[in-house]
């Protein structure tokens, strides 16, 4: 039997590594371990997704919480180190490019034990990310580098990494999509707060460059004054960017806006069916690219870059930064129902958790 340790921490984790920790359980040839740094913590960004999502309690849970990036991953890795030499398990998964990712990483590889990566391959080029950092580091010391999409085989095949290293294998997280669609239905979030299906705008925004900078941020709630007037924004704000517009003195702009419905942070099934039912999203996120590709939903990414070209060759995406003109110029293609075609990605089909596993399956037989 292998031991593996799965690992999360952050909200975009959990819906990656429920497939393949599901699975694992059903299997004779695991022992998983479910590991919960708790980078994120709060209910609604961390309990409410392990209940939804059909998984067990973490077996382990550091409770590292907030701080600066040097405090967190630090925190992570003393944490993990200590769980790891006791536990002694064959492998660790990661997922996606969180602090936590890398921390896990770090603290297995220097004791030799081997890292699965989840989502490798994945470059925006644009360091100033810290995410981008994360990516980059977790890869150069993972021993399997599970991947998406053809940009990560052509960026990891750039970098040197040894072919019998990388697996494509698709999607996890369409994987969770496919099995929860359905089940998203039986929300009643649109009920709940009065939207009609297609007929409103789904907005999320968190990372630090849009949300951490006056300009930035103000410029932003300038577009969405001016959306508002046409269809209706509902918007769950994530706890760093309600943080940052009260600090910034910028919630007068907000409550000026009569169609922009505020939320807390949602939890997986509800954002579903709001996602799967939006006439359009517009985002910051990572994940969110990847889901409305899947699902066929246009999406206005407010960044300069993304590390999942895939979702803009074949998917939904378009990058629009925070540039006003570029922006109203998407919704304005979308309110006339200018064609946004999509295709799917190869092997975005539900069974990409079946291929990881499999994958060590392989090194039992
Ligand atoms: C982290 C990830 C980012 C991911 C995002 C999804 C890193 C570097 N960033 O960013 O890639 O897209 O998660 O949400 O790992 N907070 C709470 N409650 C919580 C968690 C956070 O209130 O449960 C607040 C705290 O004030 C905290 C801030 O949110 O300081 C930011 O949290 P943090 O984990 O540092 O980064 P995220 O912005 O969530």
């Amino acid at each position: 039997m292998l031991k593996i340790a799965n690992i999360v921490g952050a909200r975009p984790n959990f819906m990656k590594i429920a497939p393949i920790h599901k699975r694992m359980q059903k299997s004779d040839f695991f022992a998983p371990l479910l590991i919960h740094t708790g980078q994120h913590y709060d209910e609604k960004m961390s309990t409410t997704f392990f209940v939804e999502l059909g998984m067990p309690k973490p077996d382990l849970y550091l409770g590292v919480g907030s701080g600066s990036h040097a405090e967190q991953t630090a925190a992570v890795m003393i944490g993990l180190e200590k769980i790891f030499i006791e536990q002694k398990p064959d492998w660790i998964i990661v997922v996606g490019d969180v602090n936590s990712t890398i921390a896990a990483s770090l603290a297995a590889a220097k004791l030799h034990i081997p890292v699965a990566h989840v989502e490798a391959g994945l470059r925006s080029f644009d360091r100033s990310m810290p995410e981008e950092i994360n990516r980059v580091l977790t890869d150069s010391i993972s021993d399997k580098l599970f991947v998406t999409e053809q940009s990560g085989l052509d960026n990891l095949a750039n970098e040197g990494v040894a072919k019998e290293k990388i697996h494509f294998v698709g999607n996890v997280m369409i994987d969770s999509l496919v099995e929860h669609l359905v089940k998203s239905r039986e929300s009643a979030v649109l009920e709940q707060y009065r939207l009609a299906p297609q007929n409103y705008v789904l907005v999320t925004l968190h990372r630090p460059s849009n949300v951490d900078n006056y300009d930035n941020l103000n410029m932003i709630l300038d577009i969405f004054t001016q959306i508002q007037t046409e269809l209706p924004i509902f918007f769950p704000i994530h706890p760093r960017t309600r943080k940052m517009i009260t600090n910034f003195n910028l919630d007068d702009k907000i409550n000026k806006m009569p169609n922009l419905i505020l939320a807390e942070p949602l939890g997986y099934l509800p954002f579903l069916r709001l996602m799967s039912q939006a006439k359009i999203v517009i985002t910051d996120s990572g994940g969110i690219q990847e889901e409305t590709t899947y699902l066929g939903i246009p999406c206005l990414t407010m960044r300069e870059n993304t590390e999942r070209p895939i979702t803009i060759t074949l998917g939904t995406n378009r990058l629009v930064g925070i540039n006003k003109q570029a922006v109203l110029q998407g919704f304005s293609d979308v309110m006339q129902n200018k064609k946004f075609d999509h295709q799917l990605p190869p092997l975005w089909d539900g069974n990409a958790a079946q291929r990881i596993v499999q994958v060590f399956e392989n090194l039992v037989n």
